[in-house]
């Protein structure tokens, strides 16, 4: 398979976690990246840590606002592929108790932002283009209680590529869904019980270990390069889905 020798692809999330591993993996095999997220403090500090010897450059934008997505694809100019691995923590709470706010607030940063994504990309693409979107385990282990909402959100983004798939192409669209990765997110959502939760699921997964987001990059970076993918998802979970 070619490498990205000259490709320009758009990681939208690409200053912390899954996005930046991908990021980092692209620069390596020869892309130029554009990294986005809301904080250009983080950008900033992906940029540096990235290296990349001019070949990164941050453009901040929240994905659940049309404005700011326009104006990113207006900054940004042609480009090959677009990867999406946004997201924020998802609603944990029982159904009886959920927050409607919340719930709408994490929809709209994670699936209303994917099509607003998708809409503005489109024009802007590459012959031979394609879109990845991040979809996860949450949708074949749920947690319980508490995991009706990401199960839902996550589920819906195998249907939304294998449509648009469809309506775009010959431009491909296809979705990673991964099983545990160690990142950011989860210093936020469990703290310093990070590293129990992760020995105690290392030791029930085939894999044997919690995947870094190194380990998850290559999958994107397949889809991007594999003129065949289109309409797919791609799981990289170590085997988590079996347990
Ligand atoms: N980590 C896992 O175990 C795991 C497993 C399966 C699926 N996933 C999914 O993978 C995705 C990425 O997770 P991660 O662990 O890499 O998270 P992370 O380390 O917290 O990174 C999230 C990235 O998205 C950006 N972001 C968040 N909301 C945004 C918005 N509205 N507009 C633009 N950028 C936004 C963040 O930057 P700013 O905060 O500056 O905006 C950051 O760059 C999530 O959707 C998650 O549900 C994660």
């Amino acid at each position: 398979m070619a490498n990205l020798t000259g490709k320009k692809i758009i990681v939208v999330g690409g200053s912390s976690g899954i996005g930046f591993g991908v990021a980092a993996a692209a620069l390596e095999d020869g892309a130029e990246v554009v990294i986005v997220g809301r904080s250009a403090q983080k950008l900033k500090a992906a940029e540096k840590r990235l290296g990349g010897a001019g070949r990164v450059t941050g453009i901040a934008a929240d994905m659940a606002n049309e404005a700011d997505v326009a104006r990113l694809f207006e900054e940004a100019g042609v480009f090959d592929h677009l990867v999406a691995t946004a997201g924020t923590p998802p609603p944990n709470y029982p159904i009886g108790e959920t927050d409607m706010e919340f719930v709408r607030q994490f929809v709209d940063g994670k699936l209303i932002g994917a099509v607003m994504l998708a809409k503005h990309a489109a024009r802007m693409l590459n012959k031979g283009g394609s879109m990845i979107f991040t979809s996860g385990i949450n949708k074949d282990r749920p947690p319980v209680p508490g995991g009706s909402v990401v199960s839902a959100v996550a589920g819906s983004f195998t249907y939304f590529a294998r449509a648009l798939a469809l309506e775009l192409a010959p431009t491909r669209v296809n979705i990673v869904s991964p099983g545990w990765v160690d990142t950011e997110m989860w210093d936020e959502i469990v703290g310093e019980a990070k590293a129990g939760y992760f020995d105690q699921m290392g030791t029930r997964i085939p894999s044997g270990r919690i995947a870094k987001p190194a380990d998850i990059a290559p999958a994107y970076l397949y889809l991007m390069q594999n003129e065949f993918m289109t309409g797919e998802t791609i799981h990289i979970d170590g085997g988590q889905r079996l347990v």
